[in-house]
């Protein structure tokens, strides 16, 4: 049976799911980085910290696919919300992911990956679908806090902006959503990762949810929300999908 990478960019974006693995995983240590490798709830996996950024990202797909043969790599942490619809505590599911800091001009057009003819990259619809169900279940339990206007958190799929870049700027923010009015939210490794699950023809999925608008607060409000709430989301959503055998190879 193939295994289930799941990574992450930071310790709480995962850490409830370190904390679940069966007692008999092994750790190994490739590349500054701890690749945890067992069971979850009888579904094998690896999971990874691949630290921050697109090269710690495709590093970190690099390795979980040679390495350890992951037949799947879901990644998952925080974003900032790019869409007016997206609010923080929403959760976005990735549809497709592009890399916004990606411009080779004149040599080839903007966002275009050099030499790969294509600006974006499919999330697997499987794996995203059983991703949104368990993220609807999740946010209708309830108990989660209400968005800034009272409204319970929402679910949204669609494209995923990816960059090396911390956007903390009311300004920086106005020029992507100019830039591109389809993108929900941004981070800093999905895009990355899909291409080389791309590359590599290994299917993905990228669960996010929106710490922050991507504003003059985001500093602070990624902070508290990594801090207070990125384990709950997270656990709270990928648990329930393994404790059912859903993201089981077939
Ligand atoms: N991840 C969470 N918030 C972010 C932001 N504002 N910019 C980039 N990546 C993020």
């Amino acid at each position: 049976m193939g295994r289930l990478a799941i990574l992450g960019a930071l310790h709480e974006e995962i850490a409830d799911l370190l904390a679940a693995m069966d007692p008999g995983a092994a750790i190994h240590r490739i590349a500054m980085r701890d690749f945890h490798v067992g069971t979850l709830w009888g579904t094998p996996c690896v999971i990874a910290l691949s630290r921050i950024g697109k090269v710690a990202a495709a590093a970190t797909a690099s390795i979980v696919i040679q390495e350890f043969k992951a037949s799947r790599v879901v990644f998952t942490g925080l974003a900032g919300g790019l869409h007016e619809d997206v609010e923080v505590g929403d959760v976005v599911v990735a549809s497709a992911l592009m890399q916004h800091d990606m411009d080779a001009r004149p040599l080839f057009g903007q966002y275009e990956i050099p030499l790969l003819g294509r600006e974006r990259f499919d999330a697997d619809p499987v794996l995203s679908e059983r991703l949104l169900e368990s993220a609807g279940q999740f946010v209708r339990q309830g108990g989660l806090p209400a968005g800034p206007g009272g409204q319970p958190p929402r679910v949204h799929h669609g494209l995923i902006a990816t960059g090396d870049v911390f956007v903390n700027s009311n300004d920086y923010a106005h020029q992507l959503r100019q830039r591109l009015p389809d993108a929900l939210c941004l981070e800093m490794e999905g895009g990355a990762m899909a291409q080389v699950c791309y590359e590599f023809g290994v299917p993905f999925a990228v669960l996010r949810v929106i710490s922050d608008q991507a504003d003059h607060a985001a500093k602070a409000d990624f902070t508290d929300f990594l801090v207070n709430l990125a384990r709950v989301y997270t656990a709270g959503i990928l648990a329930p999908l393994l404790k059912s055998g859903a993201l089981r190879e077939a």
